[in-house]
């Protein structure tokens, strides 16, 4: 089961989002993006959307994220991903792509997700919910 976070603990991670959706290269399609997750020892890594010329080699702000704090050694090798924030610079909203989903339950399956949904509301939603039966290797 999922457990939601505070209001507080929501609201600076989706500040951390959107300080790092400045940093997003986004030349092609200019949406610009940024990621913020909450380990569930309390650190917060970022990451934004990285395009490329070729453009299947893109890499989402979410996905960013995640790669960074395995690289830092996030959980001591164990990242445990308690929440989400994924934000659009410019405020439209942004529902995580469906790799991103796949991603996520990777490292956190009981991970909330929050992000502005087509409806205009930002909420927090079980990643359960964005992607029932999850896949997994065991
Ligand atoms: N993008 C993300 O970074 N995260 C998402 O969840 C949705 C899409 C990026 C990928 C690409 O650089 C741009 O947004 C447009 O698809």
């Amino acid at each position: 089961m999922s457990a939601m976070i505070s209001e507080t603990q929501q609201r600076s991670l989706l500040e951390a989002a959107q300080k790092v959706s400045e940093r997003a290269y986004a030349p092609f399609s200019k949406f610009f993006v940024g990621a913020a997750i909450l380990t569930s020892d309390g650190k917060v890594y970022v990451g934004c959307n990285v395009e490329n010329s070729s453009f299947g080699m893109t890499n989402c702000a979410e996905r960013t994220a995640i790669f960074t704090a395995i690289a830092d050694g996030a959980g001591e090798g164990k990242l445990d991903i308690t929440a989400v924030a994924v934000v659009n610079r410019d405020g439209v909203p942004c529902a995580p792509c469906g790799a991103c989903r796949q991603v996520i339950y990777e490292f956190g399956p009981q991970a909330v997700v929050i992000y502005r949904s087509s409806q205009g509301e930002i909420a927090q939603t079980p990643i359960t919910d964005l992607l029932p039966e999850g896949f997994r290797l065991e």
